[in-house]
């Protein structure tokens, strides 16, 4: 209607001259912001020279001139004097600043020399500028899974429009949990059953209209989770503990805001609270099966961890082995060894002799729970060192005897020569095997001398020397005695030095053999060769 009326009044007002359609202005509309200038383009040739030019608003009710450029001079409207200017050359209108009320239908006619009329129109929409872009939560904290947040953009401008980032990515209606609603002045994102990273973004919303852009400022929501992932640690991790030691267990879980913690040894509920568990110098009765449990007060959601077992041991310690303390006589006593540890549970038990494992024979019963080593009669074999090693899962503790068996002599051996020249040093040796040590006694052709060492020595050999030597070994503890002996002549001065034993007779007749059997064997092979030699002619 209106634009109907516009028209004929510009058909009215360019009936003066020839009619040149609706082609002074390019097409619209023309959008501004309000306060700012707006600039009306025309479309002119460089050669068109124009007499009048005159703009004219249509605000909805009335036709109102702007401005008026004529040879006189140029006349403004109403209210438009200082808020316009025009180009008298191209026409081009500036207007500014903008009010609300300038919005509407402006028609241009210009009239050059020749009388011929140039016209046109548009429309100027004047925009609100955009401001005020504000997110705000219906609720100021959520519960991931459960809460459903709407998150309301608004913001002042006209014809806005309205988009939501998380971070840089653009956030679109999925058909499932997210859903974008915008009306004109606000837009709502709606986030069902909320993941804690969905509003960490941070979330920005942009409003734009034609001309304008603004960006809210950056928009995070707490979204509390967990606690899970709960985990739970013990040092020292070993289940079986000693008594006295101090455990360490520590649980942790994935919570926001932070889980609480509470722990447990079985069912019952310990006064700790805390990711720490500190137990120090335990005792037997702190065993059991530990356990911890998160709780996030705003999600109102437990996680209980798995449970350590904690065994308290107290360690073997004291151990020692008790066996015969009066002397020992093999073959005549009888030996019991028994191991007993002054503190902590034994849970295995183990003899080694001499640092090897003991293992039963003949003559060495080891009881069936290893706690006695029997033995019905010594024997020599049985001296060395006898440990005892008692064991539980904590440490094992050793004890020792050494045991000492009283035997011999054994073995008695008298060593020397059988025959000396006058005049040689003579010595005669005694040995034996003994615990402990046998003494010697000598005796010449049965009668006893006053010698009462291992060894018998004479420094001048004299023929009076000539008999047998007997050495008898004495072991005190035992009683017992064995002698030996050996006969000792002593020849004149020579008689063994000189003269070739039989020994050394035989080897001189071999010697000549093998030289009559090389030389005969020499005399062979030379013949030959001298054979092979002259053979040929
Ligand atoms: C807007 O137009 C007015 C009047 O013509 C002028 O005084 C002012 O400087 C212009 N402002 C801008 C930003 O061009
Ligand atoms: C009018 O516009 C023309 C072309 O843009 C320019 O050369 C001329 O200076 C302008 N005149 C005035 C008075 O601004
Ligand atoms: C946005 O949500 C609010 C309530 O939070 C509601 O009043 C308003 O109508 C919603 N707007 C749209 C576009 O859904
Ligand atoms: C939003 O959260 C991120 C990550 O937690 C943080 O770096 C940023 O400072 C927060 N921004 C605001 C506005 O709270
Ligand atoms: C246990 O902790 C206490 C302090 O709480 C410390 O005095 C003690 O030495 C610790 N014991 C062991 C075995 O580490
Ligand atoms: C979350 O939802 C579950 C199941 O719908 C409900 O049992 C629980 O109470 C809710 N938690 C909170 C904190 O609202
Ligand atoms: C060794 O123990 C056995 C069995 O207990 C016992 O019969 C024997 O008399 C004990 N012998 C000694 C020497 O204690
Ligand atoms: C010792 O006995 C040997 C023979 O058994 C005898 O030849 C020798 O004369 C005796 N010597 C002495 C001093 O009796």
């Amino acid at each position: 209607m209106k634009l109907l009326k516009l028209k004929s009044l510009l058909l009215f007002l360019s009936a003066v001259g020839r009619c040149a359609g609706q082609d002074a202005l390019p097409d619209g509309p023309v959008d501004a912001v309000l306060g700012k200038n707006v600039t009306f383009h025309t479309i002119v040739e460089a050669t068109d020279k124009f007499l009048t030019i005159s703009w004219t608003f249509n605000g909805g009710t009335d036709l109102v001139p702007v401005v008026t450029v004529a040879p006189g001079g140029m006349t403004f409207g109403d209210g438009y004097e200082g808020r316009v200017r025009v180009n008298n050359t191209t026409g081009v209108l500036i207007l500014g600043p903008l009010k609300a009320t300038d919005s509407g239908d402006y028609s241009v006619s210009m009239v050059n020399m020749k009388g011929a009329t140039k016209t046109g129109e548009t429309t100027l929409r004047v925009l609100e500028p955009v401001s005020d872009v504000v997110i705000k939560s219906d609720v100021p904290e959520a519960v991931e899974f459960n809460s459903t947040v709407v998150l309301t953009c608004t913001a002042k401008g006209s014809f806005l429009k309205f988009s939501w980032t998380n971070g840089t990515t653009p956030i679109v209606s999925d058909g499932k949990r997210l859903t974008v609603k915008s009306e004109d002045t606000a837009s709502n994102l709606t986030v069902a059953a909320v993941l804690r990273t969905d509003l960490l973004g941070p979330i920005y919303c942009k409003a734009t209209n034609k001309l304008e852009m603004e960006t809210s400022a950056p928009f995070n929501l707490s979204v509390s989770y967990g606690p899970e992932d709960i985990a739970m640690t013990a040092t020292p991790s070993a289940e079986v503990v000693r008594k006295g030691s101090n455990i360490t267990m520590s649980c942790s879980a994935r919570s926001s805001p932070p889980a609480s913690f509470q722990w447990y040894n079985r069912d019952l509920m310990l006064k700790e609270t805390g990711p720490k568990l500190v137990l120090s110098n335990v005792g037997e009765k702190q065993s059991g099966n530990y356990s911890c449990k998160a709780f996030n007060a705003k999600t109102q959601r437990y996680a209980s961890s798995s449970v350590a077992r904690v065994t308290v041991t107290e360690a073997i310690s004291g151990t020692t082995v008790t066996g015969p303390t009066a002397t020992l006589i093999a073959g005549i006593h009888a030996a019991n060894l028994t191991c007993q540890a002054a503190k902590g549970t034994v849970v295995r038990k183990a003899w080694m002799k001499d640092n090897k494992p003991l293992s039963p024979s003949n003559h060495i019963v080891i009881s069936e729970d290893q706690s006695v080593v029997m033995i019905k009669a010594v024997e020599k074999e049985d001296n060395g060192e006898f440990t005892c090693q008692l064991s539980n899962a904590v440490n094992t503790d050793t004890a020792s005897y050494k045991m000492v068996v009283n035997y011999g002599p054994e073995s008695v051996t008298v060593t020397g020569e059988d025959a000396v020249e006058v005049n040689d040093p003579v010595s005669i040796q005694c040995s034996a095997i003994s615990i402990p040590a046998a003494t010697f006694t000598w005796k010449f052709n049965g009668t006893a001398s006053a010698v009462k060492t291992s060894v018998f020595a004479i420094d001048k050999a004299i023929y009076k020397h000539t008999g047998t030597y007997t050495c008898e070994a004495h072991n005190a503890v035992t009683g017992l005695s064995r002698s030996e002996s050996l006969k000792l002549s002593v020849k004149e001065e020579g008689a063994l030095a000189e003269g070739l034993s039989d020994g050394a007779i035989a080897g001189i007749v071999i010697g000549i053999i093998i030289a009559l059997a090389l030389a005969i064997g020499a005399v062979i092979y030379f013949r030959r060769k001298q054979a092979v030699t002259e053979s040929p002619y």
